[in-house]
């Protein structure tokens, strides 16, 4: 398929990850870093407006469940996964990815700011969980041992994003930074706005991602541009 955006190390394509990921190279990929549809209904209050698609609650656990299997033959064995999940889906995310891959154990992302519920009767969600695994071989992660909580990474503002549930590009970065070799190779089926591909461009590092919706295909091709105009200024 040709791809909606590429230049010599990132890679996006448009359309259904099911149907991409078995035509990438096999044992390809050091690291798997997603935000799949949530399993869940989720309501964008931002003004970022629609709902993602995919995310009823059955649908979503079932397009992660398939993309896995897609994927897996391009996942190399010492691969490092990194899978955001919400409260109230992180079982079944667990369940899908511990039959594919060894899950190490979660990341929680402090977000140090609230966000929607009941605000009398409820604590804040103020945070999300990203689940980490690996593949069949042990790959040291780089620099000394770190916590599980990640703070410091605010998330993007409703008036800056263009994707409801986009997430902050350093945050990604750091994880890509711990998890992956140099110039290795980043899968992200679910790229929604490109927050990921942009993480790696900036990383120099090769990436490839998948998205279902041509705006925000459009949307992060804009953002790959721009970081390649700026890497050329430089
Ligand atoms: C939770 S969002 C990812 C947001 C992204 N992390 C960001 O920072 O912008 C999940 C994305 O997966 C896309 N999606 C849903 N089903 C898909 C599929 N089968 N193949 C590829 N993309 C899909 C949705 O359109 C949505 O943009």
């Amino acid at each position: 398929m040709k791809p909606y955006f590429q230049t010599n190390t990132i890679t996006l394509y448009h359309g259904d990850c099911r149907d991409l990921l078995p035509g990438l190279t096999s044992e390809s990929v050091d690291v798997l870093l997603t935000d799949p549809p949530y399993g869940m209904a989720y309501e964008a209050k931002g003004r970022s407006g629609a709902a993602i698609r995919a995310d009823g609650s059955r649908q979503g656990m079932r397009v992660f469940r398939q993309a896995l299997t897609a994927a897996g033959p391009a996942l190399k064995a010492d691969l490092h996964a990194f899978v955001y999940c919400h409260w109230q889906s992180w079982p079944d995310f667990f369940d899908a990815t511990s039959s594919h891959l060894r899950v190490k154990g979660a990341l929680m992302w402090w977000k140090a700011r609230g966000g929607m519920g009941d605000c009398a009767a409820s604590f804040a969600p103020d945070y999300e969980v990203i689940l980490h695994a690996t593949g069949s071989k042990r790959r040291r992660l780089a620099g000394k041992r770190h916590g599980a909580v990640l703070s410091g990474y605010p998330p993007v503002p409703n008036a800056k994003r263009t994707h409801p549930t986009e997430k902050p590009v350093n945050l990604l970065a750091y994880l890509l930074e711990r998890a992956c070799p140099d110039g290795g190779l980043v899968l992200d089926p679910f790229a929604g706005s490109g927050a990921t591909l942009v993480a790696a461009q900036q990383l120099g590092l090769r990436a490839v991602g998948v998205e279902l919706e041509e705006r925000y295909c459009e949307a992060a091709a804009h953002r790959l541009e721009a970081g390649t105009a700026l890497a050329r200024a430089a």
